[in-house]
């Protein structure tokens, strides 16, 4: 990818203080598509804040989308700067944004086919934005917004999480599966996990009971839950549905469960459902869950965090499906408030 190719992007414009370097790609493949490129500091839109941006999170669907693999689904006009997860401090607003100033510590999502969060400058409608959590650096606080709301919309948006229900959270070590039990939590369920025995002190010590998955089987599990959400997308649909009590509801993060079930008639009976959670962007969410970070009672776990331009490496690494917690790449280390380096925090790094 040339420069030259980036900087003729519509939108952007010469900015203050130089151009706007990025993480781009201009074709799908392997993680080494995306490079580092130097592009015009965009404009905001009017209902946009310009984002001087600390930090990114990584997700899944970054490498989705670079692999070409999600094209049928999103799509993404190329070069593009992936990146949904956004931490930073507003550079500039648009006209008719009067939420925000700038100077102010936010922390945003943008959806998969906008990304841009790979870069020193991103522009994102100030809906999708809120106050960044007061005390929590800018480099954790990236690492919330796409995984924490997918677990928020999934159990209190399509599984009506009820004080004092059961949950089981499948796969809960991941980045949405560690937010699923603290937000289950914080709506009042009772939680039990599943995940790898690799995995289950990290899981046990976010205050949960915890069944490691290659010794014991779901199957055998006895327990009949309320909720069943599966923040993988790996736990069989007929399997989740012997995990329910009648009248209980199964969330996952695949997004055409409703489709694949074969036999609609055999969930629905005895009143069971199946529910797909499709996660939105959403300010007023973000607010909510920056609370509960305020109260002690969401916190991100970051199993390692990358300078800006290892974002390939990253992508390899949450390709492996083994992630504990979060990714991060640290954009601004002294507005993210750590250091540039590598870093491993709570985890194996790969
Ligand atoms: N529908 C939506 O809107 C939406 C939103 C966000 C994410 N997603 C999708 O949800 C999935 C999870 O996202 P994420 O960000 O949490 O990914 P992630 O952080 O990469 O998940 C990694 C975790 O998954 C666990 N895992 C892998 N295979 C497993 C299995 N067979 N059984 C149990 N746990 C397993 C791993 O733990 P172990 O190594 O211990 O097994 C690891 O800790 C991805 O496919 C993502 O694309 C969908």
């Amino acid at each position: 990818m040339t420069s030259e190719e980036l900087t003729s992007a519509p939108e952007a414009r010469p900015g203050p203080g130089g151009g706007n370097r990025v993480m781009a790609f201009d074709r799908y493949g392997d993680p080494d598509v995306l490079a580092p490129a130097d592009l015009p500091i965009p404009s905001p839109a009017a209902d946009e804040v310009l984002v001087r941006v600390a930090a990114a999170g990584v997700n899944p669907a970054d490498a989705l989308v670079r692999s070409g693999r999600a094209r049928r689904f999103i799509r993404v006009q190329l070069p593009f700067v992936p990146g949904s997860d956004v931490a930073g401090v507003v550079e500039a607003v648009g006209a008719r944004v009067d939420t925000f100033r700038p100077g102010d510590r936010i922390f945003a999502m943008s959806p998969a086919a906008t990304g841009g969060a790979y870069a020193r400058y991103a522009r994102i409608p100030a809906r999708y934005a809120a106050a960044a959590p007061a005390g929590l650096p800018l480099a954790e606080a990236a690492a919330i917004p796409l995984a924490a709301l997918t677990a928020l919309q999934a159990l209190r948006d399509e599984a009506h999480l009820a004080d004092g229900a059961q949950l089981l959270v499948y796969g809960a070590s991941g980045g949405v599966g560690h937010f699923a039990v603290q937000i289950g939590t914080a709506l009042g369920a009772r939680i039990t996990a599943v995940t790898s025995g690799r995995n289950a002190a990290f899981v046990a010590g976010l205050g949960t009971a915890v069944v490691d998955y290659e010794r014991q089987d779901t199957a055998t599990l006895g327990a009949r839950f309320d909720v069943v959400f599966d923040a993988v997308g790996k736990l069989p649909f007929r399997r989740s549905r012997q995990l329910l009590t009648p009248g209980g509801t199964a969330v996952t993060v695949h997004p055409f469960a409703g489709r694949l079930v074969p036999d609609w008639l055999a969930w629905t009976r005895g009143g069971r459902r199946l529910r797909s959670v499709v996660v939105r962007p959403d300010g007023r969410d973000l607010d909510t869950l920056a609370r509960w970070v305020g109260e002690r009672r969401l916190h991100p776990a970051i199993e390692r965090r990358y300078p800006l331009h290892h974002a390939p490496a990253a992508h390899r690494r949450i390709e492996t499906g083994r992630v504990r917690g979060k990714l991060t790449l640290i954009v601004d280390p002294d507005l993210a408030g750590t250091a540039a380096a590598t870093e491993i925090v709570g985890g194996q790094a790969a």
